[in-house]
């Protein structure tokens, strides 16, 4: 570059950064308590500072008992408060008043597309936090779904970054608005849990800021997220726990957050690391956050000035949420009606109607015998795998939910039909020797074919088969990643048994995640996606299936054809190897962690490197851009009605970079049912300077209709939010050009069209 050139370059440097500059930066309220915080840290001693950045017991960190500040409580998180263990140990207490409302999990909240709910959501469970006497909860659980196999799918939201970020939005500022701390976790880039404490994921900065960091910034920058929880994972070769430019660079200096990080438990690698990066606390214990940091002051080897901004951090979140004193917390039970009302209505907005010939709902006029098959229908999800469940007062199962609002009008007859797989890693595979593990096969494979005979003559005398199958919570858990989509346990198999003796088969698949559906999607009448789906799930489904509520759920993400059509699978990104021991698992058990090994295994194709290739084509951006035929597309969903879209109309045509695009277009439910329909506005590039992916959500809304009802509906698509990062400046850009608008019912199913300018 000549002189002028670098002249040339800087101004362009500065004006953009002036662009974003300081006004731009969320002002958190939590730096109103700053003045007071000052006065408190200019008492402390240096031994009570560093006493608060560590774990005090499994789930606190400690105040300082001398002045007054009290303990910080977590629970988790994210989908019903966990229940309370002994302090030290992960044993539970075993009482009574902490039973908890288990809410739908993750990926069924994000099917509702409904902000809204997911700000009762977050309301709900921080009313029976504050019963438990928590400051703060270990959620929202927001990663990107960019696996179908991801072990956590089912906690997490979406793959799509717009439908996360809107949700994590809401489920914060329900919680936080409550007096409850939220803790957006795990940040960042913890998309898969195969070797999750070991694995350096390598991602291009387009991608970590367009699709990954999204959701975490928008609680951060529109609700106030108070706390984050840094992963177990490295991000481009360091661990999140220490990652300067992920704790300090983003997250405090362009969002502004003002809160406290926390790592993952037992995820701290380092002392001088991870305080001088922005790590508050280590949890749990204080292996580097404890004497070692004092010893580190004492040294001057950190500065104690780092020590109060780490101290200041926390005592923000503690200034702001009011602790519960130990003698208030459960006084009685957690779990109270309004919030399972709010389970309900989350798992009745979240199920998925995939396909429907006509037999739903459920005609009853003429007391049909219902054939209810599937371990699924008797099987409860608040609990399983690895990590945290919810003990829950009652949780209605599928059967159960299904005889509650059926009554005496049909005939429901259940028979098993499959059997659950047990859970690998359970008690009961320790100290079998390989003879033992052989007989329990056999076993089971002479039960598998029991309870096949059994559903099947209990298929052929019914009118409808109710075939209610999924996954469960041991095949998706923590820890570990499934090793495939098929429906576990022959569940494919079974149905192309019951299809020979009865065609009318409906298919309720209980399930957190993505299944291969090519056996059972021709072989069933009507399929049906029904998430686990909290305490309510049951009687959720049960009158989605009967019409007293129209199904108005929509994919989170795409259903593949095959698992390996899928972005890192085709890629050959996923798997990277052999999995190894769990981080977490390790730590309960007490075992050494061995994460630091991987620092010793070399780069190329080793299990501890994940190399993100597909860079933004996460999803449907993948299958969109790359032409390749999905199952069912992002966004999909049937409703028992129909609803036609026309005359998209914009108030003009070009656009600065201030504007905002407000789309409006008539939307009417054609049916004869009241039905919700999930507007979807997607942005697709004409002529771009940049790749992008082919289109990409940017807005979209749940509207309710009643049968011939039509309205008038309005999304707006903020210019801003169409920016793009650029790596070589390090920042956010314009890219202006002719875009397209697509207006649908999903990714896979565009009603409307328009062009617009950018300028
Ligand atoms: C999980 C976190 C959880 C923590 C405490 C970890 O294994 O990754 O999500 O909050 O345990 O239970």
């Amino acid at each position: 570059m000549n002189t002028i050139e670098k002249l040339f370059a800087y101004l362009t440097l500065f004006f953009l950064m002036a662009a974003c500059s300081q006004d731009d930066v969320h002002r958190s309220a939590l730096l109103q308590y700053d003045e007071q915080i000052d006065e408190i840290i200019a008492r402390m001693t240096l031994e009570e500072k560093v006493n608060m950045l560590h774990g005090k017991h499994l789930f606190s960190s400690a105040g300082v008992e001398r002045l007054g500040i009290a303990d910080m409580k977590y629970t988790d998180g994210p989908f019903g408060i966990r229940e309370e263990l002994h302090s030290d140990s992960w044993q539970p207490l075993g009482i009574e008043n902490d039973r908890a409302t288990f809410f739908p999990t993750g990926s069924a909240l994000a099917a509702t597309w409904s902000p809204e709910l997911a700000c009762e959501y977050g309301k709900a469970m921080a009313i029976e936090a504050r019963l438990r006497g928590k400051d703060m909860v270990l959620g929202p659980s927001i990663n990107i779904q960019r696996i179908p196999t991801g072990g956590r799918t089912y906690e997490y939201l979406s793959e799509d970054p717009f439908l996360s970020a809107r949700l994590s939005v809401g489920y914060t500022k329900g919680m936080q608005d409550q007096g409850v701390a939220a803790c957006l976790k795990h940040y960042a880039l913890n998309n898969q849990e195969n070797n999750r404490g070991r694995v350096n994921v390598v991602v291009g900065e387009r991608a970590m800021h367009e699709i990954y960091l999204p959701p975490f910034r928008a609680a951060v920058e529109e609700a106030d997220a108070f706390g984050v929880m840094s992963a177990y994972n490295k991000v481009n070769g360091w661990w999140c726990a220490e990652n300067e430019i992920l704790l300090t660079q983003i997250l405090r200096n362009d969002w502004g957050f003002a809160g406290m990080v926390i790592s993952d438990w037992g995820g701290t690698h380092s002392t001088v690391e991870s305080v001088e990066s922005g790590l508050n606390v280590e949890m749990p214990g204080k292996k580097y956050m404890g004497e070692a940091l004092l010893d580190s002051v004492k040294a001057g080897v950190v500065s104690e000035e780092v020590i109060d901004r780490r101290v200041r951090e926390i005592l923000r979140v503690r200034m702001a949420i009011q602790p519960i004193p130990e003698d208030e917390a459960n006084r009685e039970v957690a779990s109270q009606p309004a919030q399972q009302k709010v389970a309900y209505d989350v798992a009745a907005r979240s199920i998925v109607l995939l396909k429907n010939d006509g037999i739903l709902p459920l005609a009853l006029d003429r007391r049909p015998v219902i054939a209810v098959i599937g371990d699924n229908a008797t099987q409860t999800m608040a609990k399983g795998g690895i990590g945290a469940g919810v003990k829950t007062p009652y949780e209605v199962a599928p059967l159960d939910g299904l005889k509650n609002k059926v009554a005496d009008r049909a005939e429901i007859v259940y028979a098993r039909g499959y059997q659950s797989a047990p859970f690998r890693f359970g008690r009961r595979f320790w100290n079998k020797t390989a003879e033992e593990l052989e007989e329990m096969r056999k076993e089971q494979e002479r039960a598998a074919l029991d309870l096949k005979k059994e559903a099947l003559e209990v298929a052929a005398k019914a009118d409808i088969v109710l075939f209610i199958g999924g996954n469960n919570r041991t095949v998706e858990s923590e820890g570990f990643d499934r090793r495939d989509i098929f429906l576990p346990s022959g569940q494919d198999e079974l149905v192309r048994s019951i299809a020979e003796v009865n065609p009318n088969i409906v298919t309720v698949l209980v399930s957190g995640a993505p299944n291969d559906l090519n056996v059972v999607q021709p072989l069933s009448k009507a399929l049906l996606l029904s998430w686990f789906n909290g305490s309510e799930g049951g009687n959720a489904m049960a009158d989605v299936l009967l019409g007293n509520s129209s199904p108005g759920g929509r994919l989170p993400f795409t259903l593949p054809m095959k698992l390996d059509d899928s972005p890192a699978y085709a890629l050959g990104n996923y798997p990277q190897g052999e999995q190894g021991s769990d981080i977490f698992a390790n730590l309960v058990a007490g075992k050494k962690d061995d994460s630091r090994k991987a620092d010793t295994i070399k780069p190329g194709n080793d299990p501890n490197t994940a190399i993100y290739s597909e860079e933004s084509l996460v999803g449907y951006r993948w299958f969109d851009t790359k032409n390749v035929p999905v199952m069912y597309p992002f966004g999909y969903g049937l409703t028992y009605a129909s609803f036609e879209y026309s005359d998209l109309t914009t108030k003009k045509n070009k656009f600065g970079k201030n504007d905002v695009i407000s789309l409006t277009f008539d939307l009417e439910n054609t049916g004869n049912m009241p039905a919700d329909e999930v507007v979807q506005a997607y942005v697709h590039r004409v002529n771009p300077s940049v790749e992008w992916p082919y289109k990409e959500l940017k807005a979209f809304s749940r509207v309710t209709l009643q049968p011939g009802e039509r309205k008038n509906v309005s999304l707006d698509i903020p210019v801003k939010s169409l920016m793009y990062w650029n790596e070589s400046l390090q920042v956010w850009a314009h890219d202006p050009c002719t875009l397209e608008l697509f207006v649908g019912a999903s990714a896979g199913d565009i009603r409307l069209k328009k062009e617009v300018i950018l300028r």
